[in-house]
């Protein structure tokens, strides 16, 4: 490099420098990660509503919020908490509400689930713009995976666990073995009767207590996992609207991870027997549509971008006209306006 153009690179340099030395804190952009962390914390937490479950694993789903108007949000609190692994799509109390709001003062007061008709004959039609979720609204997916109690407590389960490095996905052979605390029996439940499978070669054991898990109770199921057994979280989303815009974040278990979990805050811990299990997901975020995020276990997501996506399957398109409408180009209006 010549004397002169070191000289002029030095100089811009220097300017940058003095720029960014007066520009005060608040002008600086914030790193999406250090938000993301810091919002998953608390909704990492215990709910309220039942024990060692956390915040977004209780909120309603779909299933719960339509048909709008005919339960008060409080009846909606009191479904999730008896269903909370059987759809894996929540909805924050705000986006609930909002979700059965009316859809726009130009149709009235029908929510979402009810305005079709009248949506279809309004003109001109709402557009998408009409319809915003308030700064502090959540949605959360969660990914999970049964694991029986095997009748040999030296039995496990084997798991194809999805990480990544960069854009690159790796699976990782483990079985999920039960603490011996955990492997005998409930009283309220039946003995197990799964066989499990035994220690291989090519499966690192990893104890359940790595992992966020949920014990089903009597008389609960979770795909083919029934009282005693145990839904463990391989994975999860959590979108939230912060400042008027999304912030997409995405979580898979992968605590060697030094490229998606080495800014993890020293305090991340959360609901369930085991706290600091939390500590053991890596993380994604991104509030741009461009940037490559997304989830290691979610084969239809790989390599792609949330928002990029949400905006293309969230929108519904009109039979009769060139109208479309989207519920903030985030839940699927696709699926939900009717
Ligand atoms: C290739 C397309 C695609 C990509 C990429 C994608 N999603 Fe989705 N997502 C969908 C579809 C389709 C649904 C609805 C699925 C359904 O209803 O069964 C959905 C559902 C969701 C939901 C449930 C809420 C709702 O109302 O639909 C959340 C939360 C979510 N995605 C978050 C994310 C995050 C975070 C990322 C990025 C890490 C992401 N998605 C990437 C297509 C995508």
């Amino acid at each position: 490099m010549s004397r002169r153009t070191f000289g002029r690179i030095a100089a811009v340099l220097i300017g940058l420098g003095s720029v960014v030395a007066i520009l005060p804190q608040s002008a600086r952009p914030r790193s999406p990660r250090l938000d993301a962390w810091r919002l998953a914390r608390d909704l990492i937490q215990e709910s309220g509503t039942r024990k060692s479950i956390p915040k977004f694993v209780v909120w309603p789903t779909a299933r719960e919020i339509f048909p709008c108007g005919e339960h008060s949000p409080a009846a909606v609190r009191g479904v999730s908490a008896r269903n909370l692994l059987d759809e894996s799509f929540h909805y924050s109390p705000e986006v609930a509400v909002r979700l059965c709001a009316p859809l726009s003062p130009a149709t009235g007061t029908a929510p979402l689930d009810a305005v079709l008709a009248t949506w279809e004959k309004s003109k001109p039609k709402p557009p998408t713009i009409t319809l915003q979720f308030p700064d502090g609204a959540h949605l959360a997916a969660a990914f999970w995976n049964a694991v029986r109690r095997p009748a040999d407590p030296q039995n496990g389960k084997i798991v194809q666990a999805a990480i990544r490095a960069g854009n690159e996905v790796r699976t990782q052979r483990i079985r999920i073995t039960l603490p011996s605390h955990l492997g005998t029996g409930s009283a309220a439940c039946d003995p197990p009767t799964s066989k499990g499978e035994p220690a291989a070669a090519d499966a690192a054991d990893v104890s359940l207590d790595e992992f966020f898990w949920v014990r089903l109770n009597p008389g609960e199921r979770y795909n083919g996992a029934l009282c005693g057994d145990f839904a463990v979280l391989m994975a999860f989303h959590l979108v939230h609207k912060v400042q008027g815009r999304w912030l997409w974040t995405t979580f898979w278990w992968d605590p060697e991870s030094k490229e998606f979990g080495g800014d993890r805050p020293k305090d991340f811990d959360g609901a369930g027997e085991v706290p600091r299990a939390w500590r053991n997901y890596a993380m994604d975020a991104s509030f741009e549509s461009t940037a490559t995020i997304f989830n290691p276990w979610r084969i239809e997501e790989r390599k792609d971008n949330c928002a990029r996506c949400h905006a293309e399957v969230t929108v519904y398109k009109s039979p009769t006209s060139d109208a479309q409408i989207s519920f903030d180009s985030v839940t699927a209006a696709r699926n939900h306006f009717q």
